[in-house]
């Protein structure tokens, strides 16, 4: 049972009961707030009992200006002063945060022996009233109002160690199979002639300079296929997007680029996300398309979409037409492309689109789906309508997208199960909590650092496998993930756990 997070955790439990223990196991050493260290702070030691006011003092402030941050906070007291409690969890409601409380529930004996063994023992009589008080204190839990309370007993402790791991997660079935040598690429990730477009794609929107272009790209897929990911998305942008990064910063046209790594990979599905349809005529795209599809065998797909940033169409002297007119475009891109990639060479004469011939070789080799960005209601009607699959936010705004879609496409008489419902999800991974949050602090900018680590879900590979999974509870075929930071191939061979999250 992961607890949630950022949340207020404040510990209760005797001396000895393995509180202190328990909190260094599972948060960074910022986020706990202990009233022993902050004796050590102000006083001689950590069991300097003269210090206590000043050191409680220093906690309450230390707590309220954390939690005013949306930072998570464990508290790391003897967690039996009921007033306390209450003033707490007061200031994580006022800053929107739940409020756990986490119940050492040690044996007395075990605590004994546990203090008798230390330095500095509690006195026999102030650990009897320590344990009394704590059993009061687990009575009241229940109707103090916390998110959840949570007892654990020495029984429970070992499923919350780090190393072990959640239970019942999928992650846990593939552990410590990421081929390195490109060897032994993990199954079932891609269902051949199946599912098509599922499960984790990697999307690269960050290109490196000055570094051999090809190699990074070579290595990219490389770590990709090892890493048992189901593909790789390129950015069709003409200029670096200011979301991503600077003006100058290289961004490789993609279909170029995709015939690299076509070379590169003889497992990874390829394509973009997404080429505006106003960059090239539809034909065009169509061409290229068709032609990544043959050279990888039938492994490409198509993201087009409306287009969006009038910068880089003013400066490569493209026209940038009204948002109506550019989507008007996109359902005739849509149109133009299925028309020359159907069989035949014979006239089409469709709603939108006349052309008269369709001859255009190479062919497609099987699938080739389209995916629609944008989560416009046009544009969901046009993916429903026109294109295989759609592309929004991996959050909850856009999940509500994906249900729409979805609904819009049994409206328009198809079955939902066979398109591609797809999120574009920016996850920030680290190692570890620590790894995480210097992470955060690395790329927040002058974003709050909870705000920052909420959009991009900051956690632990496992932590993002688990939330990919959920996604794909609620009707998400496909995700592609822009891992915030994201600079070469260990940052891929990370995303390893990810892979599994579809099952
Ligand atoms: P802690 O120092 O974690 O207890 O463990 P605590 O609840 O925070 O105690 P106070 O209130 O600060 O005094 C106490 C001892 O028990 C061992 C620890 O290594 C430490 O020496 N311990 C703890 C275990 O052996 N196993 C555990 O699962 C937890
Ligand atoms: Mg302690």
């Amino acid at each position: 049972m992961p607890l949630p997070d950022p949340a207020l955790v404040v510990l209760v439990g005797a001396s000895g009961s393995g509180k202190s223990t328990w909190a260094s196991r599972h948060y960074r050493a910022a986020e706990i707030v202990s009233s022993d260290q902050l004796r050590g702070v102000v006083g001689s030691g950590e069991h300097d009992l003269d210090a206590s006011t000043d050191a409680f003092a220093l906690l309450e402030q230390v707590v309220a200006a954390r939690l005013g941050r949306r930072l998570t906070t464990v508290v790391d007291t003897l967690g039996t002063d009921a007033p306390r409690r209450r003033r707490w969890l007061a200031a994580a409601r006022g800053a929107g945060l739940p409020g756990v409380a986490v119940v050492l529930d040690t044996p007395a004996g075990v605590c004994r022996s546990r203090n008798a063994a230390r330095d500095r023992p509690v006195p026999a009589r102030a650990l009897e009233r320590q344990l009394a008080s704590v059993a009061a204190t687990t009575d009241l839990l229940a109707g103090e109002g916390w998110d959840a309370v949570l007892v654990l007993t020495p029984d429970d402790l070992p499923t919350y160690l780090p190393t072990a791991g959640p239970r019942n997660t999928p992650s846990r079935r593939r552990s410590g199979t990421v081929a390195t040598d490109g060897t032994s690429p993990p199954p079932g990730v891609l269902r051949e002639g199946g599912g098509g477009l599922r499960g984790v794609v990697l999307h690269l929107s960050r290109f490196p300079a000055e570094v051999d272009l090809l190699e990074w790209l070579r290595d990219m897929a490389a770590a990709a296929e090892a890493a048992g990911l189901a593909g790789i998305a390129l950015m069709d942008h003409l200029i670096q997007i200011p979301q991503v990064g600077r003006a100058w910063d290289p961004v490789p046209e993609p279909w170029v680029a995709l015939g690299a790594l076509a070379a590169s990979t003889t497992r990874l599905r390829l394509g973009t996300l997404v080429t505006p349809v106003t960059f090239r005529a539809p034909g065009i795209t169509a061409k290229a398309g068709a032609t990544l599809s043959a050279l990888t065998g039938g492994r490409a797909f198509v993201g087009v979409g409306a287009g969006w940033w009038e910068r880089e169409h003013a400066a490569y002297g493209l026209g940038f037409p009204t948002p109506r007119e550019r989507l008007d475009a996109l359902e005739q891109g849509i149109e133009t492309m299925k028309a020359l990639w159907s069989p035949g060479t014979k006239p089409y004469a469709g709603q939108r689109v006349s052309l008269p011939e369709t001859t255009s070789y190479p062919r497609p080799v099987g699938e080739l789906p389209v995916i629609v960005g944008g989560g416009g209601d046009r544009t969901l009607r046009v993916a429903a309508r026109l294109g295989d699959g759609c592309n929004v936010p991996s959050d909850e705004v856009g999940l509500a997208k994906v249900a729409r879609y979805l609904a819009l496409v049994a409206e328009a008489g198809r079955d939902p199960s066979t398109v591609h419902a797809t999120v574009l999800d920016l996850p920030l991974v680290g190692r570890d909590r620590d790894d995480v949050w210097s992470r955060v602090e690395r790329h927040r900018g002058r974003t709050a650092a909870a705000s920052f680590a909420a959009r991009h879900h900051a956690g632990t590979p496992d932590e993002h496998t688990r939330r990919l999974a959920g996604l794909a509870g609620r009707g998400v075929t496909t995700a592609f993930v822009a891992p915030v930071g994201l600079d070469g191939p260990d940052d891929v061979l990370a995303l390893a756990p990810l892979a599994t999250a579809f099952g």
